[in-house]
């Protein structure tokens, strides 16, 4: 089934102009691109969208980093969004990342990992709702 995705093309990734290359792997690998905008987020604006992982020890360091240059957001469409998403992204630490992945290619190390994507149905409508207005979306 058809079902949507959120994602995030990190600072680490439009700071180094490789923001244009994985939209394009977006495309070929059969996503519908249905919301795309470039944003500069706040501190705060940060804090709140990863505030499942306040209580971590990287909380500082991951929000700071988010926050420190623009960023794509991006609302994905695909059958199984979700896992499809993640696959292309490859495991969080690139380190761990299968060839072909979009962390293999484009990110540098745990904190800064070029791409984030949901983990769920439910956390990607929360996560396109935090970035996007139904006006927004195609
Ligand atoms: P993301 O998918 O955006 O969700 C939470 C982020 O926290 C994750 O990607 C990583 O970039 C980041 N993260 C996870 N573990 C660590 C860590 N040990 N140190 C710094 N950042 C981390």
């Amino acid at each position: 089934m058809s079902t949507l995705t959120f994602g995030i093309i990190k600072p680490d990734a439009v700071r180094a102009g490789n923001h244009g290359a994985i939209i394009q792997k977006i495309s070929d690998a059969g996503f519908k691109i249905r919301g795309l905008k470039l944003i500069h987020q706040t501190q705060k604006q940060a804090e709140g969208f990863y505030a499942v992982h306040a209580e971590r020890p990287f909380f500082g360091e991951l929000t700071e980093f988010m926050s420190s240059g623009p960023c794509v957001v991006l609302a994905l469409e695909k059958s199984d969004a979700v896992p499809a998403w993640r696959e292309l992204m490859g495991a969080t630490n690139p380190a761990e990342a299968a060839e072909g992945s979009l962390r293999k290619q484009f990110a540098a190390s745990i904190g800064e990992n070029a791409v984030h994507g949901s983990d769920s149905d439910e956390n990607a409508a929360i996560e396109i709702s935090y970035f996007f207005s139904k006006l927004e979306l195609v």
